[in-house]
């Protein structure tokens, strides 16, 4: 069975470490195509995204060797320019090796690409970003083939800071010719990252993290050891379960730097929050409030990965939240499902209004993509009874073992 089965009730109290973040490595994976040689990545999650990644490099030629956290590709020999559509599909990063390819072989032949089920997810800004850059694109049978003559700089201008086609452009432009300068860039720690990781390996770009990013570009990037950092969505589940179930929590190796609005509207919700370099400590006995309005958007607003997770929250807070969510427009997915558990859901629009009741009660749900599946697991901690969490396979795709970091804590939480 794919499932998990949690015996809510239990106070969360104890310590976990954050896995790394499957957001920053999937970026670094098809980046190591740029580097012909070796690129070992440590931190590296073991969770299902990057497995696939790893298939696909492994399909094109790198080799790849892995012991655990720490994985190598050996980039230097690439033998072909298509992806198997097995891997391809299910999971949207695959549109990553669309700009590292292109860097890297000059044409890809790939598929559209999968992920979670929260919305359109279009890739024209990818495309339109891309096309700037001298690639053009041809659609196939059942895919997309992208060829370039000669990846140019130039004015890149996105019209929305998409957090994949920022990671896209800038994978393409490392080895362009000339200088990229991409106006309207996402600002995402994830951003910040990939180029803190092109840099070490040689790349030349400033402004990571701020609206423009310029990148020249050089002839080769030379073989790199990088560490990848933690995950701040994981990081974020966690507090909430300590949250939903009046608990003490501490995470070590937390990236708290980047979960300031995290914070803030946990703060409001009544928890008490200590926090170090690192290291993050939330008391949330006192942590059932409502919270009037907040609203999901682009970093450093509230992120849109942990809006359902949140809404698990709220569901067993005194008064009555909205959310609103402004990124994807299918994010409300848990709602039928937290329905069942007695939950009180309105959705209006893009906004969803939850007034908290007493008490959850356990049954089985679906798990429909891998936030909303996180979020299930988190409202069966603070159920009364046995909550099943069908379609654990969804939420493998980023987290490495969701039942061995709550049962650390104290749930009563294993997979069936
Ligand atoms: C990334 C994250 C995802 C997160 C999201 C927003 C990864 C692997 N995934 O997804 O977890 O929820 O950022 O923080 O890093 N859009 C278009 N056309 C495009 C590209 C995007 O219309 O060509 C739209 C999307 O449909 C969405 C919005 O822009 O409504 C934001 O998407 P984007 O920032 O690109 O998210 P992803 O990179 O897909």
């Amino acid at each position: 069975m794919d499932a998990i089965r949690i015996c809510g009730g239990n106070t969360l109290c104890g310590e976990v470490s954050i896995q790394g973040s499957k957001n920053g490595t999937l970026p670094l994976l098809a980046a190591s195509v740029l580097v012909k040689g070796k690129t070992v990545l440590r931190n590296c999650p073991e969770i299902t995204d990057v497995d696939h990644m790893l298939k696909l490099l492994e399909y094109v030629g790198c080799k790849i060797t892995r012991n655990r956290r720490t994985v190598e590709i050996d980039a230097s020999y690439i033998r072909r320019t298509d992806f198997p559509s097995e891997h391809a599909v299910v999971m949207r990063s695959s549109i990553m090796l669309l700009g590292a390819m292109l860097g890297r072989m000059g044409e890809i032949s790939t598929y559209y690409p999968g992920g979670c089920v929260i919305g359109e997810r279009p890739i024209d800004m990818h495309m339109g970003a891309l096309s700037q850059m001298g690639v053009s694109f041809t659609e196939t049978e059942s895919g997309l083939r992208a060829v370039s003559t000669g990846l140019h700089g130039g004015l890149v201008k996105l019209d929305f800071p998409s957090v994949g086609a920022t990671e896209n452009v800038i994978l393409a432009a490392v080895l362009a010719k000339g200088e990229t300068v991409v106006e309207g860039c996402a600002k995402e720690p994830e951003i910040v990252e990939l180029c803190n990781f092109l840099i070490q390996a040689g790349a030349k770009i400033t402004g990571a993290g701020e609206s423009i990013i310029r990148i020249v570009g050089v002839e080769s990037l030379k073989e790199i050891c990088y560490r990848i950092m933690p995950d701040r969505i994981v990081a974020g589940t966690y507090l909430l379960a300590a949250v939903m179930t009046r608990g003490i929590v501490v995470l070590n190796d937390a990236p708290v730097s980047q979960m300031q609005e995290l914070f803030r509207i946990l703060q409001q919700m009544g928890a008490d929050i200590a926090l170090a370099d690192q290291w993050v400590c939330l008391n949330g006995e006192h942590a059932g409030k409502a919270v009037p309005n907040i609203k999901t958007s682009v970093y450093p607003g509230f992120p849109t990965d942990l809006q359902s997770a949140f809404m698990a929250a709220f569901t067993v807070a005194k008064g009555c939240s909205i959310i609103e969510e402004t990124i994807f427009e299918s994010r409300f997915k848990i709602v039928s499902e937290l329905s069942k558990m007695g939950a009180d859901v309105n959705i209006i629009g893009n906004r969803a209004m939850i007034c908290g009741v007493d008490s959850l009660t356990g049954c089985p749900v679906n798990a429909m993509e891998l936030r909303g599946g996180a979020a299930l697991v988190l409202a069966g901690l603070a159920a009364s009874g046995t909550t099943i969490v069908e379609n654990k396979h969804f939420i493998d795709r980023g987290y490495e073992d969701i039942c061995r970091d709550l049962g650390a804590l104290g749930a009563n939480i294993r997979y069936v």
